[in-house]
């Protein structure tokens, strides 16, 4: 049974309302359960510090229901935290994005947040261009509008170990906050280190008799709402590989059939697929944690008596589940796990060299391991604990402490509702190759997908929960405005989307404006996906022009970028003219480069120097005219 998990649990409820304590708020802006996980053991750990104040934490999307109210409920904070994951191409995450937009646009406002104090601390990954650009943000227009900061935003690198990072913005903060809320009679006593307990949840265990109601069943015909919090359960429809038979690499075409569920969505959104873990994966989980796959358990965040455990999440899932069902669909097995999980499995080690190593390797001590032997590695959780095979944690301190919930993947919808309205496609590249330590790692999603039984083939077919997500990556409303479209490998999938949309509008009788896609990939013979589909968008008037770059079959790379280099008169023609560029694809190489040759190009044809480039670039970004999908 399986319902994705609320975000915010009880805490709120339980805020102590005594008039005489000073009441401090943390927000959090989380994706992946990071940050929320963050805000949480931070307003523990503040709780057990501070008896003047009460702490409490609060998703950003729970806070207000609209704009009126998010301004009403800031004027009256005194005492804020924020933690906020920067996600995407520097965006904010989902719970976040309603209080980013309504916050950013206070900056007018004349110091009229005088009333509060403040720390924030951002998520991020140093990989990426907008390096916790959301942090640093609303960091710095929190001071603009008149709050005080408290210490400085803090940077956490998912890189690297974020949990250090946390740690290290957390020691600057208690000193400042001892200003605030320590008590003078205190300072007198020896303060002992805060150590967080282990979390964990109560295990009721059912006879193996019990029949498991299948609540996919119930998610089948859709809710008003269709989020990550409500998804529907589709069938995969169609499944099939894209590569020929002499590429060594797999991409997978999938449709998701949603007729009947009430799924809507655009051309240029993002579905959010619930995958499961492969059996193999699952089967050796179960192995390593001793107990049987049939067994038939349910998780719960608070005491028999109904009384709430400290510290930790909701459940991943609600009700009974079996435990293969559980490792298949709420646990993210295969990435490295997190220091607080090594000291949760050091807990439970019955073989004290075992929990000796495990312990230094979430210590500060160990911060160069951590950093090789996990970080670098690529070790997945799973291969750490079948290096300690003493350690056997129980399922209640497994889910809540060690195993994080595996997460929906999202992938860029490659159809349009008009050419496709009862299917949502997804054109997804099988992640699959040698870790550093040798294992073969999986992609869960892609491997899934890769699996997949489509009901064409058998009426048993495979089937997920999926959610749309809406981006703004999406045509000019005028279909007379010229675009531009640059999507490599995978990176194609919104354009296919694009095109699809361009001929049903052209044969409904619209004027198209001219349109040029720059398509790469290695070899013409093995990985150019859609092709046929491609040449026939041309033919039919959708694209007027199709380039591609093929990196791996001349002597010297080609990449889309050189491409538009080599066309980039008629490129800059057309932008210059109104039109809109659009990119789309990996992030770390080939949109940085993209931006690069851009940047160039404008140069160039223009015959600007570099900084008036630079602002032309940043003025087609804020026009809402270059606009990214990147992961
Ligand atoms: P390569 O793998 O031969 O280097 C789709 O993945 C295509 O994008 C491939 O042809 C790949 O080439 C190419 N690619 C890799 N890095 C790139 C980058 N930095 N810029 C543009 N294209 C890139």
């Amino acid at each position: 049974a399986v319902q994705p998990k609320p975000l915010l649990v009880r805490l709120d409820s339980e805020i102590d309302e005594d008039p005489r304590k000073k009441k401090a708020t943390v927000f959090f802006g989380t994706q992946t359960g990071t940050a929320e996980g963050f805000a949480k053991a931070l307003a523990e750990e503040a709780r057990s510090r501070y008896d003047k104040a009460v702490f409490r934490v609060v998703d950003l999307d729970d806070y207000a229901t609209d704009d009126d109210h998010y301004e009403e409920k800031f004027k009256k904070e005194t005492l804020c935290f924020f933690m906020l994951a920067t996600y995407g191409d520097g965006e904010p995450t989902d719970n976040a994005a309603r209080f980013f937009k309504w916050f950013t646009e206070q900056n007018e406002k004349d110091a009229w947040l005088q009333q509060l104090t403040y720390a924030v601390f951002g998520l991020g990954n140093r990989q990426y261009e907008h390096f916790n650009k959301i942090g640093k943000i609303v960091d710095e227009q929190l001071a603009e509008q008149g709050a005080k900061r408290l210490i400085p935003v803090g940077l956490g690198d998912d890189d690297q170990c974020i949990e250090d990072d946390f740690a290290a913005w957390r020691e600057l903060l208690w000193p400042e906050l001892d200003k605030i809320l320590g008590d003078e009679d205190d300072s007198k006593k020896v303060s002992t280190p805060y150590t967080a307990a282990v979390p964990e949840y109560r295990v009721v265990v059912y006879d193996s008799t019990v029949v498991l109601e299948d609540k996919h069943l119930v998610m089948a015909n859709g809710h008003g709402t269709n989020d990550i919090h409500h998804p529907c359960r589709a069938n995969v429809a169609v499944q099939r590989e894209l590569h020929t038979s002499e590429s060594d690499r797999s991409c997978i075409h999938l449709e998701f059939d949603i007729s009947g569920t009430g799924i809507v969505y655009e051309t240029g959104d993002h579905v959010g697929v619930f995958a499961e873990n492969c059996e193999e994966t699952i089967e050796e989980a179960a192995k390593l944690l001793g107990q049987p796959l049939e067994l038939i358990f349910s998780l719960h965040s608070d005491k028999e008596d109904g009384t709430p455990l400290g510290g930790s999440l909701a459940p991943p899932f609600h009700g009974q589940c079996t435990l293969r069902m559980a490792l298949a669909r709420h646990a993210d097995l295969l990435s490295p796990p997190k220091k607080s999980a090594l000291v949760a499995l050091a807990a439970h080690a019955s073989e004290p060299n075992e929990a000796d190593r495990l312990r230094t390797l979430s210590s500060p001590a160990g911060k160069d391991e951590y950093s090789q032997w996990i970080v670098s590695s690529q070790r997945s959780l799973l291969e750490v604990m079948a290096e300690f095979p003493s350690a056997k944690p129980p399922l209640g301190v497994f889910f809540a402490a060690i195993v994080p919930h595996l997460q929906p993947r999202y992938y860029s919808i490659s159809s349009s509702p008009r050419f496709s309205p009862s299917r949502i496609h997804v054109t997804c590249a099988l992640v699959y190759g040698p870790s550093p330590t040798g294992r073969i790692h999986r992609g869960v999603c892609s491997t899934w997908m890769k699996r997949a039984v489509p009901l064409e083939k058998n009426p048993n077919c495979s089937w997920a929960p999926v959610f749309v997500r809406q981006s703004n990556f999406k045509l000019p409303t005028d279909s007379s405005v010229p675009v531009v479209m640059v999507g490599p490998g995978t990176g194609l999938a919104p354009f296919r989307g694009f095109l699809q949309e361009r001929l049903a509008l052209k044969e409904s009788g619209a004027q198209l404006g001219p349109a040029i896609l720059f398509f790469g990939c290695r070899n013409r013979a093995m990985d150019f996906i859609y092709e046929d589909e491609l040449r026939s968008f041309v033919e039919r008037g959708a694209l007027s022009e199709l380039v591609v770059a093929f990196s791996r079959e001349g002597p010297k790379k080609e990449y889309v970028q050189h491409k538009m280099t080599e066309k980039a008169a008629y490129v800059w023609g057309l932008i210059s003219a109104g039109g809109y560029l659009y990119v789309c694809g990996d992030a770390k190489g080939m949109a940085r480069d993209v931006h690069r040759a851009l940047h160039a190009m404008i140069q160039e044809q223009e015959s600007v120097d570099s900084s008036t480039a630079e602002s032309m670039v940043k003025k087609l970004q804020t026009e809402g005219r270059y606009l990214r999908d990147v992961w």
